[in-house]
């Protein structure tokens, strides 16, 4: 047994976020657990050992918070759905998955895909464009919040909100004490709108302040999982978005072989999500000592267990950074998580980036980037801004000419 190899680099700086691959490569040839100098606790960098510990919760639990910095942890562990382990996380996520479940997300379909197609056409017409605030942000800010319930006032702070949460639950750096105020806005506009019973009927947050109402949670938790439920739900898809937007400005065959053979969709979306890691890491804590491969980590340990790194393991995935729509094993990446804690509103930010992508094959024939301006944030990976031009495909202007509303003849 010997003891975990130590890494020396800051994974947080301006320049680490813009470009961590060269971290996660010297991480990953360190060893199967690294201990981080800067951030005082053990990294997971390689595929199966992520993997691995996201499938024992009992050994990696959560409920002792899964951010970086022991001032958050302290304050949100056991809060939220994320953060609880054993019979309550089971619980609260019934409670956030009955309202996600195949049949509701059904009756969302049709909403997401109209969306997409007035989207798609919106930002034909236009040709130069942002492809963050007209593209990635257009869906997942109408859908999500009104799946949430989230009522219509509050709703222009959504994003600055939730991407200071993502901020915090990354190390106590200045990114994260600048984030603090806004995060608090947060929590208190939701336990506000909790406790005045203001979510939107026949939503999941509605449910959860229902449950609250009948003891089946206790009241101050319903603030709590409220912000739980919206916080992860819209950066990350819009930075998925983003990523797959400059992926295909930088890769042009790869949009092109989508454009051929549509039924590649959903593995492009994996691909993207691979590569582009939306969270970076989450953090777990140990129950037990454990050994990981030869490596001893005491109990009470906490690691970082780094979806990223591990997405571009060159032993699970080959030629690992880069993109390709056809990769046979996208589909194994990590960037949703794995186990008790996958994902549990992929189903969603799937259906939303599918129904873009396909409306946009048939319209588009090249993005032309001119610039990309990154979004600094501590755990969520993305763009603040892509400058592009989009170049119309044959046919996609003449869906546009005549009527300001092609759309509706398409549907
Ligand atoms: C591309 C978009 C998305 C990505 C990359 C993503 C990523 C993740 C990851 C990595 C986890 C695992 C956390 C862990 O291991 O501790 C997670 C959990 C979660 N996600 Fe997502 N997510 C996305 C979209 C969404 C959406 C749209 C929603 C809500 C509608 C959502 C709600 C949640 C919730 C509630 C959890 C906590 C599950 C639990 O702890 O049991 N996510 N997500």
């Amino acid at each position: 047994m010997t003891k975990a190899p130590s890494y020396p680099h800051d994974l947080f700086t301006d320049e680490s976020l813009i470009d961590s691959t060269g971290h996660y490569r010297a991480m990953r040839a360190l060893g199967p657990v690294v201990w981080s100098v800067a951030h005082e606790m053990y990294v997971l960098p390689r595929y199966a050992d992520v993997r691995t510990a996201l499938a024992d919760a009992e050994t990696f639990c959560s409920g002792k918070g899964v951010g970086l910095s022991p001032l958050f942890n302290e304050k949100a562990a056991g809060r939220n759905l994320l953060m609880t382990d054993g019979a309550l996380h089971l619980k609260l996520r019934k409670l956030f998955a009955q309202d996600l479940t195949p049949r509701r997300l059904r009756r969302v379909q049709e909403q997401v895909d109209e969306q997409a197609l007035r989207v798609a056409d919106d930002v034909v017409r236009k040709r130069d464009i942002d492809a963050v605030a007209d593209l990635a942000r257009a869906l997942p800010l109408t859908i999500v919040p009104d799946l949430i319930g989230w009522p219509e006032d509050g709703r222009e702070h959504l994003l600055t909100w939730a991407g200071a949460t993502f901020d915090l639950l990354g190390p106590m750096n200045a990114r994260a004490q600048c984030a603090a105020p806004q995060a608090q806005e947060m929590f208190a506009f939701a336990a506000q709108t909790a406790e005045e019973g203001r979510m939107l009927p026949d939503s999941v947050g509605a449910a959860v302040v229902e449950a609250a109402r009948r003891g089946e949670i206790e009241p101050d938790r319903a603030s709590a999982l409220l912000v739980g439920y919206l916080a992860p739900s819209l950066d990350t898809t819009i930075s998925a978005l983003g990523a797959a937007f400059w992926l295909f400005s930088q890769h042009p065959d790869q949009w092109q072989a989508l454009r051929a053979d549509p039924s590649l969709v959903p593995n492009a979306f994996n691909e993207v999500v691979r590569l582009s890691s939306p969270i970076r890491t989450f953090s777990r804590v140990t129950t037990r000592d454990v050994i990981i491969d030869g490596i001893s980590v005491p109990e009470g340990a906490r690691l970082m267990l780094h979806y990223a790194a591990a997405n571009r393991d060159e032993t699970q995935f080959p030629d690992p950074d880069a993109f390709d729509v056809r990769r046979p094993n996208a589909g194994e990446h990590l960037g949703f998580g794995f186990g008790p804690h996958g994902c549990a509103g992929q189903g969603l930010a799937r259906m939303e980036a599918h129904a873009l992508l396909e409306a946009l094959i048939s319209r588009v024939e090249r993005w032309e980037l001119h610039e990309a301006t990154p979004n600094l944030n501590n755990i969520i990976s993305g763009w603040a801004s892509l400058a592009m031009t989009l170049h119309p495909a044959e046919g996609a202007a003449m869906q546009l000419v005549g009527t300001d509303t092609a759309a509706e003849g398409e549907r």
